[in-house]
């Protein structure tokens, strides 16, 4: 075991698709020797804490301390989808109190302690939209280094909004004929990017609080001293390059689930890994998928956030039917807005569907009964997909999932998309079409891309040799 005085401050932004890939990074920062101190808020901390055996996962990771902040919010905030906005800007104002207090509180313990056992934390690692972090790395001379959850795509779209607005790009009206038009002031993506594959913050009218929030978080995330990504350089090479014009290191270091678990290997196995889910996961369904032949599953999910509405589910529900295809679907207690669970899908009695809550995903998208993913193109859910080589269809709603739906039916050629389309005719052929491998094209590139995602993360592979990098680094500014 390296030293274990390194200490590194760790703050993802409090949602599902934020807080596991944060948690998988401060797994594998340990796991190399550094203190860690996660820092959740105290929401968040509740769960996770709820949902791991700790003194297992201590065990593992003895340099671990999950610390917490206030949110701002009232213990009733439903800290949902509708109310992210006030989520954002609690946070970001009262949280950044909360956080500076901590963090002085960290660097004064050094004077009380030990130093032979205690560091003062050398730099904080701040998800890309908790730029409260900036501030107060800048204030307390702690360098911050940037974790955006995106895709690199994405996140160098995120840094295209100004120019999006000065050509007019923004607002996109749903709707509009020109919603079809490539956007052709991005580089690299002027062939490929169209309107209606923008980040949802573009349909916001130019004075919208939510996208002046997300300029103010961009331009403040560029301050930071380096920018780490949940990807790797075979998917994304050249927008990669493009993200060097702004950060001179850019550490893309995923697949973080397959990184985790190679140089997690040979080491003792955990008795209750940390899932990083903050839902209780239904494992009865991989009982089910035990008992179905091989690749013949289509799994549905759509994350942690998208609501949808009765009708739309009612689509999808006739077009899983209709295809004659088994399905895995994890229906949340809050996907469905307005009156509730049609009456088909509270009483699933078709041998053929599977209803939970919320699946062991990473295990289900691995087993060997799955063939295809109805997902919602959340970029966990898209790059876990994508590691183990399962084709995908993609019904993009909201944030970032437009831009990874056009990337994985258009530039990576792993699945097909739907785009704003649900209807249960579209559902069914784009089922039967992915399940009975009728796209060559598609079963070739999931092949390939598998095979690169695993490669990247063994020895000598890019995110093996840029996480090393990043762990130098880190220990540079410490000594
Ligand atoms: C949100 C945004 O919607 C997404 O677009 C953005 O990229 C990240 O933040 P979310 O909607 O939750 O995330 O989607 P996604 O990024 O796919 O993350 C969901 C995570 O929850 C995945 O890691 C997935 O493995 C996990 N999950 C999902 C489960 O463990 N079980 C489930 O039943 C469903």
């Amino acid at each position: 075991m390296a030293d274990l005085q390194s200490h590194v401050v760790m703050l993802p932004f409090p949602v599902q698709g934020h807080v596991k890939p944060m948690l998988m990074l401060a797994e594998v920062l340990c796991h190399a020797g550094f203190r860690i101190s996660f820092v959740n808020t105290d929401h968040i901390h509740d769960i996770i804490l709820g949902n791991i055996d700790k003194s297992s996962f201590l065990s593992q990771f003895p340099g671990f301390c999950f610390l917490s902040i206030p949110d701002g919010l009232s213990p009733e905030h439903p800290r949902d989808i509708s109310s992210i906005i006030e989520l954002f800007t609690s946070i970001n104002s009262m949280g950044k109190i909360m956080f500076r207090d901590l963090i002085i509180s960290l660097l004064r313990q050094e004077d009380l302690d030990d130093k032979e056992t205690w560091q003062a934390p050398c730099c904080i690692i701040a998800d890309g939209i908790m730029s409260l972090a900036i501030d107060v790395g800048e204030e307390l001379e702690i360098p911050v280094i940037t974790f955006r959850t995106y895709s690199a795509t994405c996140t160098w779209v995120y840094f295209h909004l100004e120019k999006l607005i000065e050509q007019r790009e923004i607002p996109v009206l749903e709707g509009n004929e020109d919603i079809d038009g490539l956007v052709t002031c991005i580089p690299e993506l002027e062939k490929v990017l169209r309107r209606r594959d923008l980040p949802s913050i573009c349909k916001c009218e130019i004075d919208h609080p939510t996208l002046k929030f997300f300029l103010e978080q961009t331009s403040k995330m560029k301050k930071a001293s380096g920018l780490i990504l949940n990807t790797f350089e075979d998917l994304e090479a050249p927008i990669i390059r493009q993200l060097h014009s702004i950060y001179s290191k850019v550490y893309t270091i995923g697949p973080l689930q397959a990184l985790l678990k190679s140089q997690l290997a040979g080491s003792p196995p955990i008795a209750a890994p940390a899932t990083g889910s903050l839902r209780q996961e239904d494992r009865t369904c991989i009982s089910w998928l035990d008992r179905q032949p091989a690749k013949s599953v289509i799994y549905v999910s759509f994350g942690s956030v998208v609501v949808m509405s009765r009708d739309q589910i009612l689509e999808f529900w006739h077009g899983l039917i209709n295809s004659g295809k088994p399905f895995l679907w994890v229906i949340r207690p809050d996907l469905v807005f307005g009156d509730g669970l049609p009456e088909e899908i509270m009483c699933p009695t078709n041998e053929r569907g599977y209803v939970v809550s919320w699946a062991p995903q990473v295990e289900v998208l691995a087993h060997c009964a799955v063939g295809g993913f109805l997902t919602h193109s959340g970029w966990n859910s898209t790059l876990e997909s994508i590691t183990v080589g399962l084709p995908m269809i993609c019904w993009p709603l909201i944030v970032d999932q437009k831009v990874n739906s056009r990337c994985v039916s258009d530039i990576w050629r792993v699945g097909l998309d739907m785009k704003d389309s649900c209807d249960r005719s579209t559902v069914e052929k784009m089922v039967r079409v992915l399940m009975e491998n009728q796209d060559e094209e598609i079963a070739k590139s999931t092949t390939k891309f598998a095979n690169l995602a695993q490669k990247s993360v063994m020895e000598g592979g890019s995110s093996f040799c840029n996480i090393n990098k990043l762990i130098e680094d880190i220990r540079s500014i410490q000594s």
